[in-house]
């Protein structure tokens, strides 16, 4: 009973643990149409096994009491197989797995539905550990963070550069696999501003728990600010802090890997030009402040096992240059 009730704490906390946000990891409290839909063929599902489960034990309870030993009472009626009986139950069972499969199978078909012409296209990258979101119709890349305006259909189309993984964002519904080779697709239309938690639920490797990701629903004029402000240029740095991080950055590998609009145009890691636009970094894994950014960038490896960002052997004031360069980049 100890275990159980320590499993049951345990989680029920788990959604809450290394978030800290408002809104919960939960399919319980959807937000979206699609996730609706699911959560109410949930519901519906747990009512009629409840049902089922209570008539069972009842059913069982009865049968216990009814035959209990009692002193001197007879040997009930001894019964080896009942044709009638097994038959019954055999299509009984059959028929309440009909009603299951109806709705079960309409909501699967719904949720595959082509996306409409108008719907807001996303193409979203999955990789050893983090996502890409590219907004093609706008020209514009960010990472870890998924800006979707309130009211409009968007569609994903899930891309996996290296291995298997799996789109989540629990509160909006889907869970699609994203799988190396073909683009898996998933359609919904968010209901409710606010921020979700977002997660790769496929394990993927080494940091697959670390590769986590943000999803901010606007009402659709937040949307469109938001938008702009990432099509613009990249701020240029003011603090000389931040202007020799600036010369750092362009004169080290770092321009191997990410683009800064202007300055680089790798493609290995994140776009970094409106980095300081994003509240969280490295797989949403951390808050982007400079203490934590001055640890990613002299220690990678330790913040996020397997991660593919190199120590670069910053020392102390070079790291600390690069992150407030990072962090003007609004
Ligand atoms: Cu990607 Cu797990």
């Amino acid at each position: 009973m100890c275990l159980l009730v320590s499993v049951l704490v345990l989680a029920s906390s788990c959604s809450w643990v290394g978030w800290n946000w408002d809104t919960p990891m939960t399919t319980v409290l959807p937000k979206s149409d699609f996730g609706k839909t699911t959560h109410e063929i949930f519901m519906l599902i747990s009512w009629w096994t409840l049902g089922i489960f209570i008539a069972v034990e009842a059913c069982l309870l009865y049968v216990c009491w009814r035959y209990r030993d009692q002193p001197g009472a007879p040997i009930p009626k001894q019964v080896h197989g009942h044709t009638a009986l097994e038959v019954g139950w055999t299509i009984a069972f059959a028929v309440i797995l009909l009603i299951f499969a109806i709705p079960t199978i309409r909501v699967v078909f719904k949720t595959q539905e082509a996306p409409a012409a108008t719907a807001l296209r996303v193409e979203v990258f999955g990789k050893q550990w983090w996502w890409e979101f590219r907004y093609p119709q706008f020209k514009i890349t960010t990472a870890n963070e998924l800006h979707l305006p309130k009211g409009q259909t968007a569609t994903f189309l899930l891309n996996a550069p290296d291995v298997i993984h799996s789109f989540w964002m629990p509160q909006l519904g889907g869970k699609r696999d994203v799988v190396p080779h073909r683009i898996n697709h998933l359609t919904l239309t968010p209901e409710v501003a606010g921020e979700y938690p977002g997660q790769c639920a496929e394990y993927c490797g080494m940091s697959h728990a670390n590769m986590r990701f943000r999803v901010v629903v606007h009402e659709p004029a937040d949307f469109e600010s938001w938008v702009k402000a990432q099509q613009a240029p990249p701020v240029e740095p003011t603090d000389p802090l931040a202007q020799q991080g600036k010369t750092i950055f362009s004169q080290s590998a770092c321009v191997g890997c990410h683009t800064i609009t202007g300055i680089s145009a790798g493609h290995i890691g994140p776009d970094l030009t409106h980095f300081a636009s994003r509240k969280r970094f490295a797989g949403s894994l951390m808050e982007s402040t400079p203490e934590n950014l001055v640890k990613w960038i002299e220690n990678p490896e330790h913040m996020k096992p397997g991660a593919l960002m190199p120590n670069l052997g910053m020392t102390g004031e070079q790291s600390k240059a690069l992150a407030a360069y990072l962090l003007s980049l609004k």
